[in-house]
């Protein structure tokens, strides 16, 4: 496995690859990776013929307040997970590599139906810092299919929203959350969390499987469901920011004849974000 820091490298890498006719999976990161990120690039070895993974701290996705200066950067020790993982090549840019301009006034890729809702309302900014970065990832590698994972409910129906509007000939692949043993989805933010935290932050799941059991037994009161999901949190010691039954489809309130909705959570633990998500068909 090779990893390459340079846009032009990259470039000359995929080129050979394309040349043999190999099909190119890509995996977007920021890195401090853990077991949900090695299941996305195990899915992308059985869909492609070669992996390549980014891994980029993108500061134009974080709000002023958020945490990019602490954000974990081990590159090192990821580098040897992905080899053992089955990726052919990282991409590890710094800033300047991907944002030679700078990041004021330059192109902005923005999906203003996704980006205004949920985490894009509590976080501005955010959205149009991912689609950017995602955007300028995929002209870089031109991947025939890419990995996204569930876990970033809302991020993931962007991208696909994107690669749509904008006509890229990429197919994004959707990867399953891998929880802890307790139900907890792994994130490098867990690592923030002190033990009693820790132990508390089951909670977030528990809730999210307790409101789609009341929606399989047949329950529609979806307001009177999130408000008993914000008490369990609140008794569980988190602060919510939401937790709301949305269509799967486009993260609106459900409408009559929606088959698939999601339930969405972000809620704070101390100090430390965390979001989660979980799906339930209705029959
Ligand atoms: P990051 O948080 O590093 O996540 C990279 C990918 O791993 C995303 O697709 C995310 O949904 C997925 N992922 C995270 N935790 C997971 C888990 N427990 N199980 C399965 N997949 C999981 O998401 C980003 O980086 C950035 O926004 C990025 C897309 C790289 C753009 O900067």
């Amino acid at each position: 496995m090779e990893t390459l820091h340079a846009v032009h490298e990259v470039r000359e890498r995929i080129a050979a690859w394309r040349r043999q006719g190999l099909i190119v999976g890509f995996v977007p990161t920021m890195g401090n990776l853990h077991q949900g990120h090695l299941s996305l690039v195990q899915l992308a070895g059985e869909r492609a013929d070669r992996v390549i993974v980014s891994i980029f701290v993108n500061p134009m996705q974080f709000g002023p307040q958020e945490d990019f200066d602490r954000y974990p950067r081990t590159l090192e020790r990821d580098c040897q997970a992905l080899a053992q993982g089955g990726a052919q090549l990282v991409f590890a840019p710094d800033a300047a590599e991907i944002y030679p301009a700078g990041m004021n006034q330059g192109a902005v890729v923005d999906v203003p139906s996704l980006a205004g809702v949920l985490e894009g309302q509590l976080r501005p900014g955010h959205f149009p810092g991912v689609a950017t970065v995602v955007t300028k990832l995929f002209n870089i590698v031109t991947p025939d299919l890419a990995v996204f994972g569930r876990k970033d409910y809302q991020q993931l129906l962007l991208v696909q929203r994107l690669v749509r509007d904008l006509c890229l000939p990429i197919e994004i692949i959707p990867g399953s959350t891998v929880r802890e043993p307790d139900g907890l989805a792994l994130s490098s933010r867990n690592q923030y969390l002190s033990a009693g935290e820790r132990r508390r932050a089951s909670a977030l799941h528990d809730t999210l499987v307790a409101a789609r059991r009341r929606i399989i037994g047949g329950e529609r009161q979806w307001l009177e469901i999130e408000a008993s999901a914000l008490g369990e949190l609140r008794s569980a010691g988190f602060d919510p920011d939401y937790f709301t039954i949305r269509s799967a489809r486009n993260l609106q309130p459900p409408e009559p004849g929606d088959a698939e909705l999601v339930l969405l959570v972000a809620a704070r633990l101390g100090r430390t974000r965390l979001i989660d998500n979980v799906s339930v068909e209705l029959e």
